[in-house]
C-alpha cells in the first residue's frame, strides 16, 4: 500500500520519472502479483478473492458469533434469493449479524463477502456444482452428507450452533425457545397435529421404524452429547450411502443417530405449534388459524422444485425478496 500514500507526488514527478515509476510498478506487478496496485484504478479483486478463498471455518465463526453462538446455513449459487429471502426474515428479528453462510460453491462465496464481508465461508473441497441441486440425487446427497462435519466443527471450537435451511422464513426469534440445557435441540417433520403441550422427548418411531425428525432445524451446543450424535449422523451417512433406488438424502441418517444415541444424550423436541413442517403449516388452514401467532420458522418442504416453493412461498405473503429486498444485508441479489 505504500504507492497509495504517494500517489498525491506523482503529477509533480518529469515524464520520464512516471515512466520509471510506471515500468517499475509493472515488473512487481509480474514478479509480485499479489501485491495490489492502487495506481491501476484500486481495482482489487484479484487480492479479495485470494482472501476469501484462505478465510477459514474457525476465522468466520469467531468473526460472526455473538455470546458465543451462530446461525449457519448451506447454499450453493442457485439458491441465492432463497438465502436472501431468510437472512430478511432474520433481519427482522435483528438475529442477522450472526448468520455463516457456508457457500457450496465460490460464486456463492464471493458474492455473499462482496455485498456483506465476513459471512460467507467455503470449506474445500467445493463439491460439483451441477450436480449439487437435485433433490434425490447423489449430488445432493453428497452436498447435505457435508452438513454434520461442518457442525461438528464449529462445536469443536466450542460454539453454540443453530442450523437452518434456507426454504425456511422466521416469523418471531426462535432463540427464546431454547429454554434449558439440552445437548441437541430439532422439530418434528410430521403432518400430524400435535397436543399444544406435548411432550418434548424424542417422538416414538413411526411407520419406517424411525423417527421423521427434521434435519432442517437444528440447535446444538458445543457439549459431548451434540458431538457425539453428529459424529453417529456422519458414521450412518458413511453405513448408508446413497442408491439410485433409495434416493436418500440425509434426513434418515439423522434420524437413526438420534435413535441411537437417545440413551446418552439430552434430546429436546421443540413445539410444533412454533415450528411446523411445511406439511402442516400449507396444507391445513384450520390448524393455521387456530394458532394464529404462535408460529416462529415455517419450513417451506413437502414439496419439491424451485418454482413450485417460490409460488409457495409468494401465495402465503412469505416470499420478501421482491418487495423488501434492502432490509437483507445483501441488497437484491
Ligand atoms: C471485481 O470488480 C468489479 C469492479 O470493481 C466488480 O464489478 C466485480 O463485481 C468484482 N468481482 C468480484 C468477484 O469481486
Ligand atoms: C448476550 O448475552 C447477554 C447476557 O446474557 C445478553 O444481555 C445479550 O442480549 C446477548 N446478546 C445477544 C446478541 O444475544
Ligand atoms: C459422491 O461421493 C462419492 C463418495 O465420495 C463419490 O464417489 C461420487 O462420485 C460423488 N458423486 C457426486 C455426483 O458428486
Ligand atoms: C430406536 O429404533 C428402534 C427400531 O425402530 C425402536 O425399537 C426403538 O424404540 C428406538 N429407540 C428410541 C429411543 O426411539
Ligand atoms: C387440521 O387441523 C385441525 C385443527 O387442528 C385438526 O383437527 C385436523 O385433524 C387437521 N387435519 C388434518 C388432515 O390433519
Amino acid at each position: 500500500m505504500r504507492l497509495r500514500s504517494h500517489t498525491g507526488s506523482i503529477s509533480v514527478l518529469s515524464r520520464s520519472g512516471l515512466a520509471i515509476l510506471l515500468s517499475l510498478t509493472v515488473i512487481l506487478g509480474v514478479f509480485f502479483p499479489w501485491i495490489n496496485f492502487p495506481v491501476f484504478g484500486g481495482n482489487n479483486n484479484e487480492s479479495s478473492l485470494t482472501k476469501w478463498k484462505e478465510y477459514t471455518l474457525a476465522q468466520a465463526v469467531s468473526f460472526v458469533a455473538k455470546n458465543q453462538t451462530l446461525i449457519v446455513c448451506a447454499v450453493s449459487h442457485p439458491y441465492l434469493p432463497f438465502l436472501n429471502n431468510w437472512l430478511i426474515s432474520i433481519s427482522r428479528q435483528k438475529q442477522q449479524d450472526r448468520v455463516l453462510v457456508i457457500a457450496e460453491d465460490y460464486a456463492t462465496l464471493y458474492e455473499v463477502n462482496q455485498r456483506w464481508p465476513g459471512h460467507a465461508v467455503l470449506i474445500p473441497p467445493a463439491p460439483d456444482d451441477q450436480t449439487a441441486h437435485k433433490f434425490g440425487s447423489e449430488g445432493f446427497f453428497n452436498f447435505t452428507s457435508r452438513r454434520p462435519r461442518h457442525l461438528l466443527h464449529i462445536l469443536e471450537l466450542g460454539y453454540n450452533v443453530m442450523y437452518n435451511d434456507v426454504d425456511m422464513v422466521w416469523l418471531a426469534d426462535p432463540f427464546q425457545y431454547l429454554q434449558g440445557q439440552h445437548d441437541v435441540y430439532f422439530t418434528d417433520d410430521m403432518i400430524a397435529v400435535k397436543p399444544l403441550k406435548h411432550s418434548s422427548d424424542l417422538p416414538p418411531p413411526g411407520k419406517k421404524g424411525r423417527t421423521y425428525i427434521c434435519s432442517c432445524m437444528i440447535f446444538l451446543r458445543p457439549t459431548s452429547g451434540a458431538k457425539q450424535v453428529m459424529k453417529k449422523w456422519i458414521e450412518e451417512l458413511q453405513g448408508q450411502p446413497w442408491s439410485r433406488k433409495a434416493k436418500s438424502n440425509d434426513q434418515p441418517a439423522f434420524n437413526w443417530a438420534l435413535n441411537k444415541t437417545a440413551g446418552q444424550v439430552d434430546l429436546y423436541l421443540l413445539p410444533q405449534v412454533a415450528f411446523p413442517s411445511g406439511g402442516l403449516y400449507f396444507k391445513n388452514q384450520t390448524w393455521v388459524q387456530e394458532t394464529k401467532g404462535q408460529h416462529v420458522i415455517i419450513h417451506n418442504n413437502y414439496i419439491t422444485g424451485f418454482d413450485k416453493k417460490i409460488k409457495r412461498f409468494h401465495d402465503f405473503g412469505l416470499w420478501l425478496v421482491d418487495d423488501h429486498a434492502q432490509e437483507s444485508p445483501l441488497g437484491r441479489v
